[in-house]
């Protein structure tokens, strides 16, 4: 099928990608030049596992990208893939949305039948909106000559390949029967075994092709819209309720560990998202609950329990410094290492994380900061150019002078520190691990006092292990 994706960010040009990989012709529409000529070059825009090896096989082939809204005109389907920040009062910014819409609606073509795909995380009553604005600027109309669907995304940066290859689920909201039969027909290689056959070489996980196929469902456009914040909202109160579990712990007695694995015994519950951490943070998650929030108090029925989680997650945040405080006493004059800016692991994706808060808190109480990140340190810089700490290009260094370092992001490569040589720069051994994720013996070994999450230190099981 023809195909047009606006917005090269994470999602369209992994949903670009992808498509093309599914043999479609697709082109990538973005007014940033600068990523447009990166997909040109075969360069993948953004940083994600895979992109790397894809988009320079598929580039020129399936897949095409430009900064001119004209290919839209022969589009089949075109996906809406630009960004909602959080706006002043915490409810999206639809100014992006706005914008392509009318770009999109000056080409839209009464020959053929378009399909316009919602794939950015929307507001309930955007699809209704966005209807709205390109029969205005089209002059066409709706339901006859075009229809507006919803088709959210459920990527998870640093597996997104995996998660748009293999999706849990694919989610249509739509009536229309045409709308559906365009967006079955453009998924068919997704949930296909033929689908998964073909694209499997590109692979670097492996997958089970006996596994079952994506759930594939149907059902009306605020419903679809919905989806996706009910489904990123319930993952935010499942973290929020594992990390305050874990602060009961460190006071009652109990390990979080089990406790969560335990918990996830149970099928109704199951193993997923009870990690305990210093707090949920990125992309998504403080975006989608604060726009879900938004819109159930504008309707008068707020979601109660995720606003509770919100709270409780910057409580989490905080946490982190009041138990620096409670191990050093002041920060003032403390040197501090932070192990980790990005959200989460395998991502460079820096923004509003749990690091810039406990880094403002430090900074605050006078301690001195000195950060490592394998990918995050250029995008923190970007983001926070006057903050006055010290970026380390090795983790070690991270331990120079050092009255604590605080591991906040579990990226694979913290696990091979050599502890010995950290702990022979560090000023007072102490290593504090808000992800339950390295060892504590062999850090314990190096005559490092180590203090993980949720977990009374007398817990720990003989081999040091805390955690899966
Ligand atoms: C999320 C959703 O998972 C994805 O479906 C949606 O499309 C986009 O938002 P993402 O933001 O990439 O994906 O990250 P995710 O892996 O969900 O992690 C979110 C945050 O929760 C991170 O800060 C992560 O470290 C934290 N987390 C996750 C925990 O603290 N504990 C856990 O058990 C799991």
């Amino acid at each position: 099928m023809k195909v047009v994706c606006i917005g090269a960010g994470y999602v369209g040009s992994v949903t670009g990608t992808a498509l093309a990989a599914n043999g479609h012709q697709t082109t990538v529409v973005d007014i940033d030049p600068d990523k447009i000529d990166r997909l040109n070059r075969g360069e993948s825009p953004i940083y994600e596992p895979g992109m790397d090896t894809l988009v320079p096989e598929l580039i020129g082939k399936s897949l095409f990208a430009t900064s001119s809204y004209d290919p839209v005109a022969d589009a089949e389907v075109v996906f809406i893939a630009v960004g909602t920040p959080s706006g002043a009062d915490g409810s999206a910014d639809l100014r992006y949305i706005k914008a392509t819409a009318e770009q999109i609606g000056k080409r839209l073509s009464s020959d053929h039948f378009t399909v316009i795909a919602m794939k950015s995380t929307v507001p309930v009553g955007t699809a209704e909106l966005v209807t709205t604005l390109l029969a205005e600027t089209s002059g066409l109309t709706a339901e006859t000559h075009f229809t507006v669907v919803s088709n959210p995304e459920f990527l998870r940066e640093g597996y997104a390949l995996e998660d748009v290859f293999f999706p849990d689920r694919i989610v249509i909201g739509s009536v229309h029967p045409q709308g559906l039969q365009q967006m079955r027909q453009l998924y068919q290689s997704f949930i296909s075994r033929e689908g998964y056959e073909r694209l499997t070489p590109h692979f670097t996980f492996t997958y089970d092709l006996n596994a079952p196929r994506a759930n594939y469902f149907e059902t009306d456009t605020k419903s679809a819209e919905l989806i996706k914040y009910a489904s990123n909202a319930f993952l935010a109160v499942k973290i929020s309720y594992i990390n305050e579990l874990a602060r009961l712990c460190e006071v009652i007695g109990g390990n979080v560990q089990d406790i969560a694995a335990g918990m996830g015994l149970d099928s109704r519950i199951g193993h997923k998202f009870l990690q305990v951490s210093s707090g949920w943070s990125g992309s998504c998650f403080p975006k989608d609950t604060s726009e879900i929030l938004s819109t159930s108090e504008k309707y008068g029925s707020e979601l109660m329990v995720v606003k509770a989680a919100v709270e409780s997650n910057e409580r989490m945040h905080m946490y982190v410094v009041e138990k620096l405080i409670r191990r050093l006493k002041s920060l003032n004059g403390k040197r501090i290492g932070i192990l980790g800016l990005s959200f989460k692991p395998n991502t460079d994706d820096a923004r509003k994380t749990q690091a810039s808060f406990i880094i403002d808190k430090l900074l605050e109480r006078g301690a001195l900061v000195q950060v490592h990140d394998p990918q995050g340190m250029g995008m923190f810089r970007a983001l926070n150019p006057d903050l006055p700490i010290e970026y380390c290009h090795d983790p070690i260094q991270t331990g120079r002078l050092a009255d604590a370092v605080v591991l906040l992001t579990h990226w694979q490569e913290y696990r091979e520190i050599d502890w010995q040589k950290l702990a022979s720069l560090m000023r007072q051994p102490y290593v504090l691990d808000t992800r339950n994720f390295l060892n504590p013996n062999e850090i314990q070994k190096a005559k490092i006092h180590y203090e993980g999450m949720g977990v009374s230190e007398h817990l720990l099981s003989p081999d040091g292990v805390i955690g899966q």
